[in-house]
């Protein structure tokens, strides 16, 4: 078992369960990617890892150029794993690894309101439904309207999470565009659209509490 977030990501070697997420959450980025339209495309990532999501997508997508991204991420070492990246990928100039409390509205000023939210590996290291209710209530600071929110959220002892998730994003304004389990059928993937206003301000300072641990949480 892991002992640290950075061990955790050794696991996308040798479990399908996180290769198939991986693939699934690439493919609604790039999808994100096709439909934005012309111009400018804002990104953030929350609790980024090292951002493999989105650098795998972007190394080969036409609208790479078009980018800005913020990835917020508190371990040092995958931060510079991702800052690694980004660097061989050329893409220095528009895309910034912060090393800090993604929890912290203040991280994401400047880089908001987004047009792609990703928020892989969130969801099942809360500490309940109050924090999701309170993370999807926050995420107007950071979403524009019409901004794409991509979500994962793993299924353990045959109990199916994300049917939680699914219900309390559709009473928070969001639409879901796809929803896809991995083959191992204990992953779920979502896209779903925000479909209200942004605010200018967050509602709070800090947006949820991550409580989860690696040895347990996906
Ligand atoms: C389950 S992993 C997901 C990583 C990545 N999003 C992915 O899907 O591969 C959770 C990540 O959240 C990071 N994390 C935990 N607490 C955090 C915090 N307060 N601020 C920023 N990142 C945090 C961990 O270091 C870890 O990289």
């Amino acid at each position: 078992m892991p002992k640290d977030w950075y061990e955790w990501h050794d696991l996308y070697n040798t479990e399908p369960v996180l290769q198939q997420r991986l693939e699934i959450v690439r493919e609604y980025i790039a999808y994100s990617l096709n439909a934005s339209p012309d111009g400018a495309i804002r990104i953030v990532s929350v609790c980024a890892g090292d951002g493999r999501d989105l650098l795998g997508t972007l190394k080969n997508h036409p609208r790479a150029k078009d980018v800005s991204a913020r990835l917020v991420e508190i371990n040092s070492n995958l931060v510079e794993r991702g800052r690694a990246t980004i660097e061989s990928l050329g893409l220095i100039k528009q895309i910034e690894f912060i090393n800090g409390d993604a929890t912290l509205a203040s991280n994401y000023v400047g880089a908001v309101p987004a047009d792609i939210v990703i928020v892989c590996g969130v969801f099942g290291n809360l500490a309940d439904e109050g924090e999701l209710n309170r993370l999807l209530d926050n995420l107007s600071f950071l979403s524009k309207p019409g901004a794409f929110v991509i979500w994962t959220r793993g299924h353990s002892n045959g109990i199916p999470y994300s049917d939680n998730v699914r219900k309390v994003l559709g009473a928070s304004g969001f639409e879901e565009v796809n929803f896809q389990l991995t083959a191992t059928g204990d992953m779920a993937v979502g896209i779903h659209r925000y479909r209200s206003e942004s605010l200018p301000q967050p509602k709070e300072q800090q947006l949820f509490v991550f409580s989860g641990v690696p040895r347990t949480a996906r």
